[in-house]
């Protein structure tokens, strides 16, 4: 196992594991002095490129944000999503791990839980790629939102399928929009980290989607706190930028690169 990923699974119990999405080189360098993982998530289908879901993203997409990303990152644990469909057979999923470590330098990959997917976890980690799991809300497996987790048949298939995930030699799981009863249970059961998003504060670390914290992405459910409106200030830059080159305010003097 490497030193980053035993830092993570030690902080276990002890510190909160900081996560966020990062898609580019500058967020990366940002979010990599203050996250202990950085995820590039399928998620940029739609915070980037305006699709309806995760469905449609490719792997070369996914490897060229990650390629984006490693250039910023120093010392996170860099992890990359797997997109739907690169992970249909452990086969295929062992084939397109070893490419997108290959390509990209990362730490690890993430994949989404459809409930029968454990053997491709297990494929993944024989070769050596530490994997992450994900269960609740698993927008590759899921057509509507929906809280999970809210009565006694669904906690215990939860229970069941983070318990198959951790068996299968996944070293961390994301639990999206679980119920915080049920986001408890599971991360006192597994000794792997859980990471919570919108799934109450009993997990052992957090992740968000950084556009969506810093007020960019327009998506603001109840679990994100917004923690800047860069929509606004962008546009109060964009629109002064507009009017001084309209008024001819800009370029000045001191702006040429030679001669006035
Ligand atoms: O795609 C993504 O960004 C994710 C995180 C939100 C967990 O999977």
């Amino acid at each position: 196992m490497s030193k980053k990923i035993e830092k993570i699974i030690k902080k276990k119990n002890k510190k909160k594991i900081v996560c966020l999405t990062a898609y580019s080189k500058n967020i990366a360098k940002i979010l990599d002095k203050y996250c202990d993982i950085t995820l590039v998530g399928d998620s940029l289908a739609n915070v980037l490129y305006g699709m309806e879901n995760t469905h449609k993203v490719s792997l070369d997409l996914m490897i060229q944000h990650s390629v984006s990303v490693k250039r910023g990152i120093k010392h996170s644990l860099f992890v990359v999503d797997m997109p739907k469909g690169s992970y249909t057979t452990p086969f295929k999923a062992k084939k397109n791990a070893i490419l997108i470590m290959k390509k990209t330098g990362c730490d690890a990959v993430k994949i989404e839980s459809n409930k029968r997917n454990f053997k491709v976890i297990k494929e993944i980690k024989k070769v050596g790629i530490p994997v992450m799991g994900h269960i609740g809300f698993t927008p590759q497996f899921k057509k509507k939102f929906k809280v999970e987790g809210r009565d006694q048949k669904e906690v215990k298939n939860l229970i069941n399928e983070a318990v198959s995930i951790e068996k299968a030699g996944a070293f961390s799981i994301v639990l999206e929009c679980l119920t915080p009863h049920t986001a408890r249970k599971i991360s006192e059961k597994l000794r792997i980290p859980t990471i919570g998003i919108g799934s109450s504060r009993f997990c052992d670390g957090q992740i968000l989607v950084t556009d969506d914290i810093l007020g960019l992405s327009g998506f603001y459910p109840k679990f994100v706190k917004k923690y800047a409106n860069l929509n606004s200030i962008i546009e109060k830059a964009v629109k002064k930028y507009s009017k001084e080159v309209k008024k001819q305010i800009f370029p000045k003097n001191k702006n040429f690169l030679y001669g006035k």
